[in-house]
């Protein structure tokens, strides 16, 4: 692809997402569930989240902490989306919105206490975002990092040749255990979201936007490829999934 139609592939993307809460899998009352058992979160974290889309993560985390989240992303048609649901909420005092990349923020070092980031850490690079993000955190600060995974060792030819393309250093949570061991974390805990969770709250809607959405020639490339993906995941749910990883900044860091 060049640049250019880079640059129109991810417009239609986010076009085809406008207006939907969610902009990858994820479950709200299965995040809250991973939030009540952190034991290591002070009671006023200092709070990231990291490729926010519009929200999911952030509005949750600030209104369960009842502390500022600084929400970054870098879609400004998502931003000013999380803007607007956080001014429904009637808590835009405690979300920062900020339209920026992920993989550059000039923050203080151990500036964060929690780090939460769901769905958004594989545009980096599981590793490469956890090496990035990793000064942000103070020693024993925690990291919470929903990743696409492998679930089993053995899997089907058509999902291998799938995700090769798609996202070739999809690892195992083994793999991706040395990975953020490498990366100066050791791992608490790690959660697989359920299948269920993909469908009712992501696929399901993103079905019902593309009933809706008028299709333009830019759209059409988009959602085909969004509607590849749902029958993949259709097929092969038991050979892949999110994983949240519940992570500790370890105080050796062998960056
Ligand atoms: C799969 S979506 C998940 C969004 C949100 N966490 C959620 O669960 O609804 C991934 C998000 O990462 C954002 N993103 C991708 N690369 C980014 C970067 N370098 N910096 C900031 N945000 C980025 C995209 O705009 C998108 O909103």
């Amino acid at each position: 692809m060049t640049t250019d139609s880079q640059t129109e592939y991810m417009m239609a993307l986010i076009d085809l997402h406008r207006g939907l809460d969610r902009k990858g899998p994820g479950d709200s009352d299965y995040s809250r569930n991973i939030l009540s058992n952190l034991s290591k979160v002070p009671p006023k974290p200092r709070i990231a989240d990291l490729g926010c889309g519009s929200g999911a993560g952030a509005l949750l985390l600030a209104q369960h902490y009842n502390s500022t989240v600084i929400a970054v992303d870098s879609s400004s048609v998502f931003i000013n989306e999380l803007k607007a649901r956080a001014k429904l909420l009637g808590i835009e005092h405690l979300v920062i919105p900020i339209c920026g990349d992920m993989a550059k923020l000039d923050w203080s070092v151990g500036s964060v206490d929690l780090l939460w980031s769901e769905g958004a850490a594989y545009n980096l690079g599981f590793e490469q975002a956890l090496k990035i993000w990793r000064p942000l955190l103070a020693n024993n600060s925690i990291a919470v990092i929903s990743e696409l995974s492998w679930l089993t060792d053995h899997r089907p030819e058509p999902a291998i040749a799938y995700w090769q393309n798609a996202y070739p250093t999809m690892g195992t949570k083994a793999e991706n255990t040395t990975r953020a061991n490498r990366s100066g974390f050791s791992v608490l805990s790690t959660h697989r979201l359920p299948s269920q969770a993909w469908w009712a709250n992501y696929y399901d809607p993103l079905r019902e936007r593309i009933r809706q959405i008028d299709i333009t020639s830019s759209l059409q490339s988009v959602i085909r490829e969004t509607e590849e993906e749902m029958r993949m995941f259709e097929k092969f749910s038991d050979f892949y999934g999110y994983i949240f990883y519940v992570l500790q900044a370890t105080e050796e860091k062998s960056l």
